[in-house]
C-alpha cells in the first residue's frame, strides 16, 4: 500500500498537527476547473508537506469518458501552473498513483454502487478501513442528484466507526428558498456535524487570523466597538472581467450572489462577532451567526436605493490593456442587467456597533486584485495640534491585507522630523511573507485537512447561509422584483467603481479608502 507522505525539508517545521486518518477523497466534477485548479494542487501541496493522512486515496467522478492515465495527465498539466510549492515529478509520480477517474453520470445511481464497491475494495486492501469523505464540486443543477444517489448507494452512512463526511461547494442556493431546499436535501443525506459547506475566504490565512488579532491581543478588544471606531471598510477588488467562459455563470449571479452573500458577509460577521465561549466549531459559528441575524435588513426598494449600489463597467483599461465593457463580454447578455460591481452599506444592530457602518464592496475589472478590511477609528480630540500642518488628517486605520502580501498594517500620526512641528501619517507594518519567512497554505488545503480531520470551524453552518440569503434576497427583490428598481450604475473598466459608490460614502462623511 502507497503511503503519500514526502519530507520535504523546506517545510518540515509546517507539519504541525497529526495527519487525519487514512480516507478516500472522492471529487465530484472532477474534470472541471476548480478540480485542476484549486483542489487536487492542495492535495498535492498536502502531500508534498507530509499532511496527507497515510493511503489516502482521490477519486474523480464525473461524466466524460476517461482513464486513470488521461485524468492524471490533465491534471499534471495544470498542476504544473498553478501548484504553490512548484512541481517536483519525483513527487507527483508517487501523488498521482493515488489518484483515480470514475466514469458516471451524476444520475445513474448504478455509477454510484459501482463507487461503493469501489471503494470497498480500496478499503479491504487497506485493512478495513472505511473513512469517506466526499466533495461535491460540480455544476449546482446536479447537487441534489449527487445527494440522493449517494444515499440510495449507501455511501452516507458512518458504519462501524468510520466516518462519511460531504463537502458542499458554492453556490449554496441562489435565494434563501433554493438554499433551504439543498439544505434539505443534504440534512437527509448527511447529518449536520458532517456537513461541511465551503467558503474558501474562511480557509485564507488573514481571514483566520482576524480572531486572533482581536482576542488574543489585549489592546484591540478593548477599542473594538461604537465608542472608538467610527467606520469599517470591506474590499473586495479584482482585475478579471469574464474571461474563460466565465460570464455564462457570472451574468446570472452577478457580484452580491457571487460574492457578498459568502465569502464578505463570512469576513464581516468575523470582524463584528463577539468572543466566542470557545474555539468549538458552534462556539464561534454561534457569534458569526448572531452578527449576520443582527444586519438591518434593506427591505424596501427605498432603502435598498439609499444602502446599495450596483453597477457594470464599460470599455477602458486594465494594467495598460484595453477591455470590452461588461455587456459586451463572452457570454454575458447584450442587455443584461447583472452587477458587475456591488457596494452595500451595513448596519450590525447590537449594542456594540450602534450606529457604526460597514462598507462592504466588489467589483470586477477594478485597478486590482486585493482584499482588504480597514478598520477606521475615530480621531483624537483636536485641542493640541489643531492648527498644525497635516493634524486634520489624523485618523489611526487599521488595516487587514487578506490576499494579496497578507498582513496587517496600522496607520498612526507622527512628528515629522525637523525643527518645527508637523504632523504627517506613518504606517507600522507586518507582512506574513518577511516575518514567518515563509508563505501560507492555499485556503483549499487548510479546508481539506480540516474536513478530514472533523473540524467544520471554518465552514458554514446551514443557519449563517440561510440568514445571509434573508439579507441578500431583499435587495435582490428590490433590483429585479419591484417597480421602481434603483438604478444600474456605470463606470470605466480600470477605475475604482461608480460615482455613485463614493456618494455613498460622502452622505456619512466618509471615503472609500485608496487601495
Ligand atoms: C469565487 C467567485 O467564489 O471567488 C469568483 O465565484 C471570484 O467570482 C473568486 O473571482 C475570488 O476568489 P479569490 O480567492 O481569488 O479571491
Amino acid at each position: 500500500m502507497l503511503t503519500v507522505f514526502m519530507s520535504n525539508p523546506f517545510r518540515e517545521d509546517l507539519v504541525s498537527r497529526s495527519r487525519p486518518e487514512s480516507c478516500s477523497v472522492v471529487i465530484f466534477g472532477a474534470t472541471g476547473d476548480l478540480t485542476h485548479r484549486k483542489l487536487i494542487p492542495a492535495l498535492y501541496n498536502l502531500a508534498v508537506d507530509g499532511e496527507l493522512p497515510s493511503s489516502v486515496k482521490i477519486v474523480g467522478f464525473a461524466r466524460r469518458e476517461k482513464s486513470d492515465e488521461e485524468f492524471r495527465e490533465g491534471l499534471k498539466v495544470l498542476n504544473k501552473e498553478v501548484s504553490r510549492n512548484g512541481h517536483n515529478e519525483d513527487v507527483w509520480s508517487e501523488f498521482e498513483k493515488t489518484v483515480h477517474y470514475h466514469q458516471s453520470e451524476f444520475q445513474d445511481v448504478d455509477g454510484y454502487k459501482r463507487l461503493a464497491d469501489r471503494l470497498d475494495a480500496v478499503d479491504a486492501e487497506r485493512g478495513g478501513k472505511g473513512n469517506r469523505l466526499f466533495y461535491i464540486a460540480s455544476a449546482p443543477e446536479y447537487f441534489d442528484d449527487i445527494l440522493v444517489n449517494l444515499k440510495k448507494a449507501g455511501l452516507n452512512v458512518n458504519a462501524d466507526g468510520f466516518w462519511s463526511r460531504v463537502i458542499v461547494e458554492k453556490p449554496f442556493g441562489t435565494d434563501l428558498a433554493t438554499a433551504q431546499h439543498l439544505n434539505q436535501v443534504v440534512n437527509e443525506t448527511f447529518e449536520e456535524k458532517d456537513t461541511y459547506r465551503i467558503d474558501h475566504y474562511l480557509g485564507k490565512e488573514t481571514a483566520q487570523n482576524i480572531m486572533v488579532l482581536r482576542f488574543a491581543n489585549a489592546i484591540f478588544e478593548p477599542l473594538w466597538n461604537s465608542r472608538y471606531i467610527e467606520q469599517i471598510q470591506i474590499t473586495c477588488s479584482e482585475h478579471l472581467g469574464m474571461e474563460g467562459g466565465r460570464g455564462g455563470y457570472y451574468d446570472k449571479s452577478g457580484a452580491l450572489r457571487d460574492m457578498v452573500q459568502n465569502h464578505l458577509l463570512q469576513l464581516l460577521s468575523l470582524v463584528a462577532m463577539e468572543p466566542p465561549t470557545d474555539l468549538s466549531a458552534d462556539g464561534v459559528r454561534d457569534e458569526k451567526v448572531k452578527v449576520i441575524r443582527s444586519l438591518r435588513q434593506w427591505d424596501t426598494p427605498e432603502l435598498v436605493a439609499e444602502n446599495v449600489v450596483r453597477g457594470q463597467y464599460t470599455a477602458g483599461h486594465v494594467n495598460g490593456k484595453s477591455v470590452v465593457g461588461y455587456t459586451e463580454e463572452d457570454r454575458v447578455d447584450p442587455e443584461s442587467n447583472t452587477e458587475a460591481y456591488v457596494a452595500v452599506r451595513c448596519m450590525v444592530d447590537t449594542w456594540r456597533w450602534s450606529g457604526v457602518p460597514f462598507y462592504v464592496r466588489m467589483g470586477k475589472r477594478l485597478p486590482k486584485k486585493a482584499t482588504e478590511i480597514s478598520v477606521h477609528f475615530k480621531a483624537a480630540p483636536n485641542v493640541l495640534f489643531n492648527a498644525i500642518p497635516g493634524a486634520s488628517d489624523n485618523g489611526n486605520v487599521l488595516v487587514i491585507r487578506i490576499q494579496p502580501d497578507e498582513g496587517i498594517s496600522l496607520r498612526m500620526v507622527s512628528k515629522l522630523p525637523g525643527t518645527s512641528l508637523r504632523l504627517e501619517p506613518v504606517k507600522m507594518d507586518f507582512h506574513y511573507s518577511t516575518s514567518f519567512g515563509k508563505g501560507s497554505p492555499e485556503a483549499y488545503e487548510r479546508l481539506l485537512l480540516d474536513a478530514m480531520a472533523g473540524d467544520a470551524t471554518l465552514f458554514a453552518r446551514r443557519d449563517e447561509v440561510e440568514e445571509a440569503w434573508k439579507f441578500i434576497d431583499h435587495i435582490q427583490n428590490a433590483w429585479h422584483k419591484s417597480k421602481t428598481p434603483p438604478p444600474m450604475a456605470e463606470f470605466v473598466a480600470g477605475s475604482w467603481g461608480p460615482e455613485e459608490a463614493d456618494n455613498l460614502l460622502a452622505k456619512d462623511n466618509n471615503t472609500w479608502r485608496r487601495l
